[in-house]
């Protein structure tokens, strides 16, 4: 894990992994400000997630987060969670490349229970399972590549989470390796 200039964390992961709640933890764990780039869109946009999509279309909202993740790995100094679609975007995943990245990795079960009815998820509209599912499937590797620690959530509070990955950080920052057996293959420590 590089130490660099920026956010202490970035949480990335599925819609369902619980990364504006564990962010919000590791934030006031730290003392730190948190910073979510959904949010940052909504005020940029004036408006709701849900409504950019309906308004404008899913490729406009795409454009609006790629410029918000990437002011925010500029500006903010603590800890940032992205919307679970910001990793398809090219551009922000060289733009992650040596920040400090923690996939919070969900799977089908828990991600469709946290979720709940999709309320908000313009993504999940129709069948919230199948298309968590097609999201979960297409996106895997893509977390994988741009994180450099994995931290299982399935069944698991958001405070041990939150835990799990502050002990990370803190050890990658103390120059301890990250055991790479607890790495996904492909993943950078
Ligand atoms: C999306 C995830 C959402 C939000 C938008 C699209 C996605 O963020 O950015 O609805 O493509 O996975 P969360 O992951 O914070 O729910």
């Amino acid at each position: 894990m590089t130490a660099s200039p920026g956010p202490r964390v970035v949480l990335v992961g599925p819609m369902g992994a619980g990364k504006t709640t564990v962010a919000g933890l590791l934030a006031r764990r730290w003392g730190l400000p948190v910073r979510d780039t959904d949010e940052d869109v909504e005020t940029s946009a004036g408006k709701a997630i849900s409504e950019i999509f309906v308004d404008d279309g899913e490729q406009h909202f795409r454009a609006l987060e790629r410029v918000a993740v990437a002011r925010a790995l500029a500006d903010h100094r603590g800890v940032l969670a992205l919307g679970g679609g910001s990793v398809l975007d090219p551009d922000t995943r060289s733009a992650l490349r040596g920040h400090r990245v923690v996939f919070l990795k969900v799977g089908l079960t828990d991600a469709v229970k946290r979720v709940g009815l999709g309320v908000g998820r313009p993504l999940l509209l129709g069948n919230v399972r199948s298309r968590i599912k097609g999201l979960l499937d297409e996106r895997l590797p893509i977390y994988q590549d741009v994180a450099v620690v994995t931290v299982e959530t399935d069944g698991r509070t958001p405070d041990d989470v939150a835990a799990e990955v502050a002990r990370r950080v803190e050890e990658a920052e103390d120059g301890v390796p990250v055991p790479s057996g607890e790495d996904p293959p492909g993943g950078r420590s």
